[in-house]
């Protein structure tokens, strides 16, 4: 039996499509916060082992990881205080339940002396809690999500600015949804034990390349205006109406990139899927498309 943590969220929802196709809703738990949920009781509706999964609470872990033999372990958007002590407890529960092997949502880029705050303080130490417990692991390090430049899309269409931090630095980014299946096929079969994968598209890009493909693909014209990386926090929660402490979690990240830390490709999605990550182009040809049909 295979688990995935985190299925309201938006990464475990693509999981959840992914393991539907690759073993159908008998072959694998979901595991969510909220079982009561309008995801969740469809899941349930349609077969799939719903249970209650909260890492803050690790009361409920042991009976959630009764019976599995892989699990991916998504990380939290709780601040980085909390958010070792969770994976701790995932890991710790996972252990003693018997899981053979465990996944993790990791960072591209982690390691103890990563510019991003949230890679040395959360997922490097959750990898090497992972390497040390004895399990099989599976450390899947994702650049960042090309679904960020697309948060405020409908903004940048209006105004013609693409407004980031980054300046002029190349950055590796992945599509959301192609991480849900790479995550999805680790899972489901063999030959991943104790690999760490960098998952980016094949190229990086800087923001001026994201802008001038967005004029391409929405046929209108849009500049890059860069934001500093110290000024995106207070600029989210200015136009994104973000709260300023989970804006502030973003600074490291937008640090990283500035630095060009972030500037990193690999072929591990492909060497895991058998496919090409979509492209920025295809990525944002994607969102033009939904957009269309809505
Ligand atoms: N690479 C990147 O660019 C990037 C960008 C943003 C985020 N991330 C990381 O990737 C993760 C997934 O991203 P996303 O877009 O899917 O975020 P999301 O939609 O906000 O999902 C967050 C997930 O955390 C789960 N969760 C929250 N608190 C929990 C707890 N106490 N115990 C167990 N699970 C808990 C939620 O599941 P339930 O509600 O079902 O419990 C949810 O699936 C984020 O949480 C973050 O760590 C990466």
């Amino acid at each position: 039996m295979l688990m995935v943590t985190g299925a309201n969220g938006n990464l475990g929802r693509q999981v959840i499509t992914n393991l539907m196709a690759l073993v159908g809703p008998s072959g694998f738990v979901a595991g969510t916060r909220d079982p009561s949920s309008a995801f969740a009781r469809q899941l349930t509706a349609s077969g799939v082992d719903v249970r209650r999964v909260d890492f803050d609470d690790p009361d409920t872990l042991a009976a959630a990881f009764h019976g599995v033999e892989a699990a991916l372990l998504i990380s939290t958007y709780a601040p980085n205080s909390v958010r070792p002590r969770q994976n701790l407890n995932a890991i710790e529960a996972a252990r003693r339940a018997g899981v053979r092997r465990l996944a993790y949502t990791s960072f591209a880029g982690a390691g103890p002396t990563a510019t991003a705050d949230h890679s040395v303080e959360v997922h490097w130490p959750t990898e090497q809690a992972l390497m040390a417990s004895g399990m099989e692991y599976t450390i899947l390090r994702h650049a960042l999500y090309a679904d960020i430049m697309v948060g405020d899309l409908e903004d940048t269409l209006t105004t013609g600015v693409l407004r980031r931090a980054g300046g002029s630095a190349p950055c590796a980014f992945i599509a959301r949804d192609d991480l849900g299946l790479s995550a999805a096929t680790v899972l489901a079969n063999p030959g991943h034990a104790n690999r760490i994968y960098t998952e980016t598209m094949e190229k990086t890009l800087t923001c001026s390349q994201i802008a001038a493909e967005m004029s391409d693909v929405f046929e209108r014209n849009i500049r890059y205006d860069a934001v500093s990386a110290d000024e995106w926090p207070a600029y989210m929660t200015q136009h994104w109406g973000l709260p300023l402490e989970l804006a502030k979690s973003s600074l490291g990240t937008m640090r990283a990139i500035e630095s060009g830390e972030l500037d990193i490709t690999s072929r591990d999605y492909e060497a895991i899927t058998g496919r090409k990550p979509k492209t920025m182009r295809q990525f944002l040809a994607t969102v033009a498309a939904r957009r269309r049909g809505s």
